[in-house]
């Protein structure tokens, strides 16, 4: 002990330089290799805190209570962004936002592979979603896309029209003296009925006043397993010492029932009607009218289908209502637009609206797009580096040179700041102004990124442009006119798991 006490301060003398020795030549071998791979210095987030960065963390945080999430980002971004992008941490995990196009493609393109979602996905949504779509990298990925990217091609469930007797109850809902309405809880009842009906087979049917389900129940079982899964996401590095979310568990278990309920009766069918050939052909016929149906044709993994399920379910659920509620509260603030899109709807005539024709009606096909454009509802892109990668732009003191991006890196798109770039989009980005759309000259391509970019992009926006358009085109067909009710003209952002308005939407019809 007394010769531990006699050459302790040596030791720690000795302890201290090995450290400052190793993280020299960590940075020497690094200038190096960014040298010899062209690359500059990326900008950084000048952190009070410089160990785990918990000075922004708080401040994103507190932004996102304020309504002030996306300012705070846009402002992060000029700031401290040189070619678009800087680096800052995140709980001790080195963090790369960009908006810079050329990156955003070589991350979702040509080097896809190295750019992953699993870590970051799973860890905070097992068991609630295991290995689903939009969960997993890898074979297993690529597996369930193989499977599921098929069937939005299909009339089947890319038509519109599967929409429309859901849409037929809504309009029968709307006030039709000019009273005020919020159409955000209408509009997540609308697709609460489409994506029950779509995904297990069988409406909930929330728009008539006899629904079959409990369905206000089953949405506050929905808003609480997002709310753990947000609670999971801010409490990543001491997760595994929080102590067990019991009534975030039980909100899973009780989703789970639902759709094992659903889940285990066609596996009982699929199996019946295999034993027998002939009624197989007819019942496969009748019954292939959900994605469920056709799950279980390539899949008796409860689990795997459950799993499918809940990835489809969750967006169809949640980032479809908001996104058509957001256009709405977008365009009951825009003079002449309703009225122009009305026009557009009553030229073609009393012929049925078809999807080509929808697709064609240029005015409204803008609107959905600008509306989109700035308030898309999944408008954060994350990925997880895999692999040392370098990314074409951000590096050197004018950001024009190649930048090294090393293993366990985290990436954040923000496409709400992407999609309001004065660079790309004019001084008047900021503006919801349909007509930009019309200027043959606008033609972007990673500058708008409302349902993703490359390999994982988004396999129902076909579905979901012809959807949206087609409810405008009958909400116009039916009234003259909408109105703002809503005293705040801006748009208060609220994060639950995705962006949606904190105030509704407020409006009158006439
Ligand atoms: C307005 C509505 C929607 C928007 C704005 C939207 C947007 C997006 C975006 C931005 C991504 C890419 C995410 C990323 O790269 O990390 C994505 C992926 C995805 N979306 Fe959508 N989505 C919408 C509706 C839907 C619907 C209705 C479904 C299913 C019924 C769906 C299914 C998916 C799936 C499965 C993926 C993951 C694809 C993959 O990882 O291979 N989305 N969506």
């Amino acid at each position: 002990m007394t010769y531990l006490n006699q050459y302790y301060p040596q030791l720690l003398s000795g302890l201290f330089c090995t450290i400052i020795l190793c993280k020299l030549a960590s940075f020497l071998r690094r200038r190096k290799r960014l040298r010899d791979l062209g690359c500059g210095n990326i900008s950084h987030y000048p952190h009070k805190d410089p160990l785990l960065g918990y000075d922004l963390h708080r401040l994103i945080e507190d932004s996102k209570r304020n309504h002030l999430n996306v300012s705070l980002i846009q402002h992060l971004h000029t700031t401290y962004g040189r070619g678009k992008t800087f680096q800052a941490l995140t709980w001790g995990l080195k963090t790369l936002y960009t908006v810079e196009p050329r990156n955003i493609q070589t991350i979702l393109t040509s080097e896809f592979q190295s750019f992953g979602v699993e870590s970051i996905r799973k860890a905070f949504n097992d068991p609630w979603i295991g290995a689903g779509i939009v969960m997993s990298d890898g074979p297993v990925w690529r597996n369930s896309r193989k499977i599921l990217k098929p069937l939005f091609g299909k009339t089947l469930f890319a038509d519109p029209y599967r929409l429309e007797h859901h849409l037929s109850r809504l309009l029968a809902l709307i006030p039709r003296d000019g009273s005020t309405i919020d159409m955000q809880p209408l509009f997540w009842r609308l697709y609460f009925d489409a994506a029950t009906e779509l995904i297990v087979g069988e409406s909930a049917d929330s728009l008539l006043p006899d629904s079959r389900m409990d369905v206000p129940g089953f949405l506050s079982l929905m808003e609480r397993a997002l709310e753990g899964v947000q609670r999971r996401v801010t409490l990543a590095p001491i997760l595994s010492f929080v102590p067990r979310d019991n009534a975030w568990t039980e909100a899973c278990d009780k989703i789970h029932s639902f759709f094992d309920r659903y889940i285990d009766r066609a596996l009982a069918e699929q199996k019946k009607s295999s034993q027998c050939r002939e009624h197989a052909t007819s019942q496969r016929n009748s019954r292939s009218t959900s994605i469920l149906h056709e799950l279980v044709e390539v899949s008796q993994d409860r689990r795997f289908i459950r799993d499918q399920l809940l990835s489809l379910f969750l967006p169809f659920h949640n980032a479809s209502p908001i996104g058509i509620a957001d256009l709405f509260f977008q365009v009951a603030r825009a003079p002449g637009v309703w009225t122009r899109m009305r026009e557009e709807v009553q030229s073609v005539g009393d012929v049925p609206l078809t999807f080509e024709l929808l697709k064609s009606m240029r005015y409204i096909q803008s609107v959905i797009k600008e509306s989109l454009r700035l308030l898309a509802p999944l408008d954060r892109i994350l990925r997880h580096c895999s692999h040392d990668s370098v990314l074409p732009v951000g590096g050197g003191p004018s950001g024009s040179e190649p930048v090294l991006i090393q293993k366990n890196t985290l990436v954040e798109i923000r496409t709400s700041v992407l999609h309001r770039e004065p660079s790309f989009w004019g001084p008047d980005a900021e503006d919801f102004r349909p007509e930009r759309w019309l200027d043959h000259t606008l033609r972007p391509k990673w500058e708008f990124l409302p349902f993703g970019g490359g390999a994982r992009n988004c396999p129902a926006q076909q579905m979901i442009m012809a959807q949206y358009a087609l409810i405008l085109a009958k909400f116009v067909l039916e009234f003259e006119t909408i109105e703002n009710r809503d005293d705040v003209l801006e748009f208060v952002d609220e994060y639950k798991f995705s962006k949606r308005s904190a105030r509704g939407v407020q409006v009158a019809f006439t």
